[in-house]
């Protein structure tokens, strides 16, 4: 009996060292509990996860049913040009992706997310928690510059490089100097190579492979640059697809430099190392449980089931329609502020909220408002536009620089209301495009389930009283505008839509909007980088074909054309809202309705289309729109809103 405890305890050590095992083996607890890790190591815990087939068809018959939705699934057999690159047969693809092998669900999961990623639709997307939970940084954010003295081009590394990177901290940076990599010179060096190409064929090949969401090449290429923009209220510094990837295949890039000081260039290996940016785990098991296993936002709900448990009936708010791209890296990494010497000096005046940021350029001649998005506050946002051309009226400005760089829109009532308030609509006068959405046989379905139901637009988006007829009455709740079909042809193939739909904004405004302009016209120039998606590609569209302000785009690829707009559909639905809307109508035993995700992903699709014009069916994504002006970025612009500003303004406006 005596000995018995020390014979336990040796047995148990024992049991430990056996069970111990496979927990040292196990690749994930390997990189738990760090913010940072080499990007083999991310791979390996990647990689740990077996491909289970019950998983591909899960997700593979979620894709599909949404794809049914997809309002421009016919339109990808053959996009028109300027976008024809990026023309897939969606059906086949997913026939391929059924019938492939693979070693391991990370396979499989990449295998989607790049198909939908290069369909470059930023409303249609399969999106994963699970294999975007890092982030790949190199410390050499790109930037194409021109010498406006030499009259030249090139590629370098952000001459900021060094202040950006210190804000990550040493988490960070302080792997490189473990390995003496001297990732301080590299600052505004030269790229004349990147994997032994030329780096605008490089930087092009990223923006084919990696960065997706926009249509136009050239507004890719901005993506895979770096760029400001704004997040959670702050000026940020995005690093861009090539220098900060959610896709940790790399370990390393090997960049030729040309060094200010060196007569002969120098090859330099760039290892890559790779940030957290999803859930904090602590080992194989963990990390699925966090990062990959859906949870309850993954899938929608009964909304009447929900309701009647809370008993919160009467205070339901109609739902508000949303066109944004969905960003990995805008919403779930660590954004990176701005370094301070780069943040604009002149004051903000009233109108400033955490998404509009308002100036008047020194001098009194230039009003800025900084639209950074549609999103966040929705009344905010209002009460900041009227407060800020209020701003600008005091200060007696005379110009309108509206910067749209990195807007990944929004509310799509607020591309309306700012639109409407800078052409002074009033209450007359629609301010966005005829819309249709798909009419596939479950949307029908949905559509009759909800009338039966007797559930209103505070239920459904597919409710009728969302929309307006396009004559700008509003359609009663009962009434099934799909029924008869639109019947149109696409490529062949026979597409149905629903008829034609008005947004109905004015009853979510509240602020009057003018009945006169404040500003003419050709004093409102719009700027961006080109990533100005969605609601903003409306709002931009709008502001050009209908009133002729000036829009000016910065940045792309030297020599070829650029688009000023992107994803310009006009609703996006995210899975959970897709799937809500089928429970609520008792549609989702239907055979064509998509089961629940089983993982932690989104399949989020183009809900409704924008067209061209009343008269046209052509849908404003394929109509091809170039700036009226091209700028390249400068050392001095580039990462410098003020300075762009004050450029944009001196070229673009007789009086700056
Ligand atoms: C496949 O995944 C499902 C859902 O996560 C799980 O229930 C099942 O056990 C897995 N199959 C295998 C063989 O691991
Ligand atoms: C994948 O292929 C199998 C075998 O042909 C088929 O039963 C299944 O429905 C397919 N899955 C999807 C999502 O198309
Ligand atoms: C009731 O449930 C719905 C749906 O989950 C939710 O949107 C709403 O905020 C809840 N209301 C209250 C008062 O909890
Ligand atoms: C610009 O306006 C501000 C505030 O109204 C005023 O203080 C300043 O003197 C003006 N500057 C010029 C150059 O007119
Ligand atoms: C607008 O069009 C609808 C459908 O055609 C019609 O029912 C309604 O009366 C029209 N409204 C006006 C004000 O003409
Ligand atoms: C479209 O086709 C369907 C039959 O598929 C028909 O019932 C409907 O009336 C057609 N729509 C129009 C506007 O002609």
């Amino acid at each position: 009996m005596k000995f018995l405890p020390s014979l336990l305890g040796l047995w148990l050590t024992a049991f430990q060292v056996v069970r111990s095992a496979p927990a040292t083996d196990d690749p994930c607890a390997k990189i738990s509990g760090k913010a940072y890790a080499l990007p083999r190591d991310v791979q390996a815990c990647y990689r740990s996860f077996p491909f289970n087939e019950t998983i591909r068809q899960n997700v593979l018959t979620v894709v599909s049913r949404v794809f049914d939705f997809y309002t421009f699934e016919d339109y990808y057999d053959k996009l028109p040009d300027p976008f024809h690159g990026s023309t897939v047969d969606i059906r086949a693809t997913i026939d391929r992706i059924n019938k492939t092998e693979y070693a391991h669900d990370y396979h499989f999961m990449k295998d989607v997310y790049e198909f939908t990623l290069r369909m470059n639709d930023g409303h249609t997307r399969f999106m994963t928690s699970c294999y975007t939970a890092y982030q790949n940084l190199i410390p050499a954010p790109l930037i194409s510059l021109y010498d406006f003295k030499k009259q030249e081009h090139g590629v370098f590394i952000a001459p900021n490089s060094v202040e950006l990177i210190e804000l990550l901290g040493e988490g960070y940076y302080g792997y490189y100097d473990s390995i003496n990599f001297d990732w301080r010179r590299l600052a505004g060096a030269e790229v004349l190579a990147i994997e032994g190409v030329d780096p605008y064929d490089y930087v092009t090949r990223v923006a084919d492979w990696q960065s997706g969401n926009y249509l136009d090449q050239n507004i890719r290429i901005n993506s895979v640059f770096t760029s400001y923009r704004i997040v959670n209220g702050g000026y940020s510094q995005r690093f861009g697809d090539l220098a900060g990837p959610v896709d940790v295949s790399a370990a390393d890039l090997t960049f030729k430099i040309k060094f200010p000081n060196a007569p002969e260039p120098e090859d330099v290996v760039i290892p890559y190392y790779s940030n957290l940016i999803g859930l904090a785990f602590k080992d194989g098991a963990s990390f699925w449980a966090v990062n990959c296993a859906a949870d309850r936002y993954t899938n929608g709900i009964d909304l009447k089931a929900a309701f009647a448990r809370n008993g919160s009936e009467n205070r339901r708010e109609r739902k508000q329609p949303v066109a944004s791209i969905q960003d990995v890296d805008l919403s779930r990494m660590n954004a990176v502020a701005l370094p301070d010497p780069y943040l604009p000096s002149a004051p903000t005046v009233p109108g400033t909220t955490e998404v509009i940021k308002s100036y008047v350029l020194p001098g009194n001649k230039t009003g800025v408002m900084y639209v950074s998005s549609f999103a966040g506050d929705y009344y905010a946002f209002q009460v900041g536009v009227a407060a800020s051309l209020f701003s600008f009226y005091q200060a007696g400005v005379k110009n309108l620089l509206i910067d749209v760089s990195n807007n990944g829109g929004g509310y799509v009532c607020l591309g309306h209301f700012l639109h409407g308030w800078l052409a002074g609509l009033g209450d007359k006068g629609y301010a966005g495009f005829d819309s249709t959405n798909r009419a596939n046989p479950l949307a029908q379905k949905i559509i009759k389930g909800g009338i039966d139901l007797k559930l209103d637009s505070s239920w459904l988006f597919y409710s009728a009283n969302n929309w307006a007829f396009t004559n700008g009455t509003r359609m009663y709740p009962w009434y099934d505008y799909m029924d008869p079909t639109i019947n149109n042809t696409v490529n062949g193939k026979e597409d149905k839509t629903s008829q034609r739909l008005h947004d109905i904004c004015d009853l979510s405004y509240i602020i009057e909007i003018p009945t006169k302009p404040q500003f003419d016209p050709k004093n409102i120039a719009i700027v961006s980088n080109g990533l100005c998606s969605s609601t903003c590609a409306l709002f931009a569209t709008a502001m050009s074909d209908w009133h002729k302000a000036k829009i000016a785009v910065f940045g792309g690829k030297p020599g070829s054309e650029m688009e000023y707009r992107a994803m310009a559909g006009n609703q996006v639905m995210d899975f959970p809202d897709l799937d809500t809307e089928i429970k609520t109508t008792n549609m989702k035993g239907d055979p064509l309705a998509p089961p629940d995700l089983i993982v932690k992903a989104n399949m989020r699709h183009n809900w409704r289309t924008a067209y061209a014009s009343s008269d046209s069916s052509e849908p404003l994504a394929y109509v091809s729109a170039r700036a009226s002006h091209r700028f390249p970025y400068t050392r001095d612009t580039y990462n410098n809103p003020q300075n762009l500003w004050s450029f944009a303004a001196s070229e673009l406006f007789d009086d700056a």
